[in-house]
């Protein structure tokens, strides 16, 4: 067994995360490493070294281990930047708890986001893709496609669903933006926050005084802030987690995915077509991993995973974003093939924690793209790919805009 002392907590571990050399691709130094030494240490921005667990098979096993805790107040978590520390020290969200506490948080919302629940939503969701198509064709070229489409669906979607008005989007987003950019100081972080939970604590207390049950965080309000089960700031938190998490993957899923499904005109002509849709929304989400810094974890006990000793308190950053190559899982790993089945991608994370939202964010794609590409069939990208700006430094990637022309 590797016990990982020699030379692992030294000038000698690569950078994580590391550059990319294709938009499309994870960087190829992490396919090296999962070929040649899947489970590593690496070098975080603070000088810590946790290990990178890069394989599909143990980026799995370590998600679905409870001895690895999501709390990243716990010593040893690999944190992902300063200010996102600060900030989830100082609202609390459960996508950064343990059972039972974030058991307790996650049952609340569980029926909130069942397949039927999502089902029932489709004509809300294609009526609303519908009216920001149209009001995309009106407008002239070249368009922004992410802030005439990708950005405004997934938004009007989980404002209308948890009940915030659209209309404050400019005040969410921008916040939004600065809790997910990697760059962002402790201050503007906390900042950010408090000011978005102070808004939603609005809202909740709202439902409390009029009884309303029509939205999420009035049934949040009613069922379990006037009974005393939670406080009105942590119905915030909860809403301020679905808020961020409920549009800013989702939107660089559409732009990002758009910009793909373009570079290879024979599969988008099948998506616009209506075929494979399913297949190419499962694919786009594997190859493009979006959240793509990793799950993060820190060991409570001591774990052995794939031969490595790991000891507690030691971090652990399973890496989905290459773990959703691993070709002994997946034939030709870089290609995009919309038909590829079966695709069990790890694109919503795996365990406890796997993305609550992921029935949303696939029928919003599922409408998306087809819709997209079927009213825009001249649909291309209007700027060389070297001139778009990537979302490296972001917690979620994608592009920051697309012009597009048709
Ligand atoms: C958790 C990805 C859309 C809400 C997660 C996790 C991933 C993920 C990887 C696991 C985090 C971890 O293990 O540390 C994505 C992607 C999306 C998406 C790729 C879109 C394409 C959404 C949407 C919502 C949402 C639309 C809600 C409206 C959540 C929540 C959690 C979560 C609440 C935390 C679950 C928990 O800790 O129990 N997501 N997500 N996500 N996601 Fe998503």
């Amino acid at each position: 067994m590797d016990t990982g002392a020699a030379g692992t907590t030294g000038a000698g571990d690569p950078h994580y995360p590391m550059v990319r050399q294709c938009p499309f691709d994870p960087p190829q130094e992490l396919a090296t490493i999962q070929a040649q030494e899947p489970i590593r240490r690496v070098t975080l921005w603070d000088g810590s070294h946790p290990w990178l667990v890069t394989r599909h098979a143990d980026v799995r096993a370590v998600l679905a281990d409870q001895r690895f805790s999501a709390d990243n107040l716990t010593p040893g978590y690999p944190a992902t930047s300063p200010s996102i520390t600060a900030r989830r020290k100082n609202v609390p969200s459960f996508i950064a708890m343990d059972d039972p506490q974030h058991a307790f948080f996650r049952k609340m919302l569980i029926s909130e986001f069942s397949v039927k629940a999502i089902r029932a939503l489709r004509p809300m969701i294609t009526e609303t893709v519908d009216g920001l198509l149209d009001a995309m064709a009106e407008q002239e070229q070249p368009v922004d496609l992410v802030q005439a489409f990708a950005l405004p669906l997934p938004s009007l979607v989980i404002c209308r669903m948890l009940g915030v008005p659209y209309a404050d989007h400019a005040f969410f987003q921008a916040r939004s933006h600065t809790l997910v950019d990697t760059r962002s100081s402790v201050e503007d972080s906390v900042a950010a926050s408090n000011e978005l939970v102070e808004y939603l604590e609005g809202l909740v207390a709202e439902r409390e005084a009029s009884g309303s049950e029509d939205d999420m965080l009035g049934r949040l309000a009613v069922r379990h802030v006037r009974t005393g089960e939670i406080t009105r700031e942590q119905a915030a938190s909860m809403g301020l987690l679905l808020l961020v998490a409920g549009h800013e993957t989702t939107a660089n899923m559409i732009a990002l995915g758009t910009l793909l499904l373009l570079q290879d005109p024979e599969q988008a002509a099948k998506v616009r077509a209506g075929e494979s849709v399913e297949g190419a929304v499962e694919e786009l989400l594997r190859l493009l991993t979006v959240t793509h810094l990793g799950r993060r974890r820190v060991a409570t006990e001591d774990v052995e995973l794939g031969g490595v000793a790991i000891r507690a308190g030691e971090g652990v950053v399973a890496a989905g974003e290459i773990a959703n190559r691993d070709p002994e899982v997946f034939t030709d790993p870089d290609a995009l093939d919309v038909d590829r089945t079966p695709n069990h991608h790890v694109a919503f994370g795996h365990g406890v924690h796997q993305c609550l939202g992921q029935q949303l964010a696939r029928v919003e794609l599922q409408i998306a793209y087809p819709a997209l590409l079927a009213r825009f069939p001249g649909l291309r990208v209007d700027t060389p790919l070297d001139d778009i700006a990537f979302r490296d430094a972001m917690v979620v990637y994608g592009v920051h805009a697309l012009p597009v022309t048709w």
